[in-house]
């Protein structure tokens, strides 16, 4: 199976199987680093960032150049972009320099202008929909310390945003249950739910929404959260607050009602006394440095994938 010069913009363009393929590509990198250090020798990645980013970011760069490829990266308002030059003719100028394009962008339709403008592969590196980077390393970090998908429950406690979408895409395409609680009016997406249930007819995994955080954890595996706040709604900070909490902060009590092996995740950066306490995101529950290390093993994988 080749993947070769595809964008990845999200998890639903992609079957089961073309997933897993990364995933065991990743493994395979992480075993055999010297082996694949110059898959990507001559090539050159556009970064391009109109968000912040540590994570993504840094494993990207890392990753790229492991690989022996070499990253450049840039704040979107650094290059004409910020002036007003089209997204469409940065495509088509870029395309003359570099290999593939990994870009955190506010909107996704700038994403899919992006693609649509040139050949080589564009990477979402996180938009206002989706966060396909992030989930599908989550899946590498939840193989790697269950062993399995099947039979695992996945209970997202907190804002129905891109990070939950992917996670939904993910967890139907992969077969583990997920429980989506979240206050109303903070849902995730119906496209993206109407997704996932199609997804899940495939791979048998039950899909709940619910507004109830303990019943969401209930007998859960894992237990995932992220910002109330994400990135371009600081303006709703106050809102949001007021709605979110207390009920939806990831407490040790709420522990009490997952299961006793149950793990904490969270993509980060994580709001501490927010989203989540000390006690849990410190505790011995909270795997979030392996997941983020996770996400450079991924972000191997995946170049190796689209682009080696
Ligand atoms: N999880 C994640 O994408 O982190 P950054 O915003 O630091 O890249
Ligand atoms: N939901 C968060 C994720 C950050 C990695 C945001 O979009 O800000």
């Amino acid at each position: 199976m080749s993947l070769k010069g595809k964008d990845f913009l999200s998890l639903a363009d992609f079957s089961a199987k073309e997933l897993w393929s990364i995933l065991e590509k990743a493994l395979e990198v992480e075993k055999n680093l010297d082996r694949f250090s110059n898959v990507l020798a001559g090539r050159f990645f556009a970064l391009i960032f109109e968000k912040p980013s540590t994570r993504t970011r840094v494993s990207f760069e890392v990753a790229i150049r492991q690989l022996g490829g070499t990253p450049l990266t840039f704040n979107w308002i650094e290059l004409q972009l910020g002036r007003g030059e089209t997204v469409g003719d940065t495509a088509k100028t870029l395309e003359r320099y570099v290999h593939g394009i990994i870009a955190r962008v506010v909107e996704h339709k700038t994403l899919l202008e992006l693609a649509k403008n040139t050949e080589i592969p564009v990477v979402n590196a996180l938009s206002n929909l989706c966060h396909p980077c992030q989930a599908l390393s989550d899946m590498l970090t939840i193989y790697k310390l269950k062993g399995k998908f099947e039979g695992l429950k996945l209970a997202w406690v907190g804002d129905g945003n891109n990070v939950c979408h992917s996670l939904l895409i993910a967890c139907s395409k992969f077969g583990l249950d997920i429980s989506v609680a979240t206050p109303k009016g903070y849902e995730p997406k119906k496209e993206i739910v109407k997704k996932a249930l199609e997804e899940a007819k495939n791979s048998g995994s039950r899909i709940e929404l619910t507004n109830n955080p303990r019943k969401a954890v209930k007998n859960a595996d894992i237990i995932y959260t992220d910002t109330f706040v994400s990135m371009g709604k600081e303006a709703e900070k106050r809102k949001r607050l007021k709605v979110f909490l207390p009920r939806f902060q990831v407490t040790t009590k709420l522990f009490d009602y997952a299961k006793k092996d149950c793990i904490f995740m969270h993509c980060l950066p994580a709001k501490r006394g927010e989203e989540v306490t000390d006690k849990v995101i410190d505790g011995p529950k909270s795997v979030v440095w392996f997941q983020a290390e996770n996400r450079l093993h991924l972000q191997r994988g995946l170049l190796a994938s689209l682009m080696g």
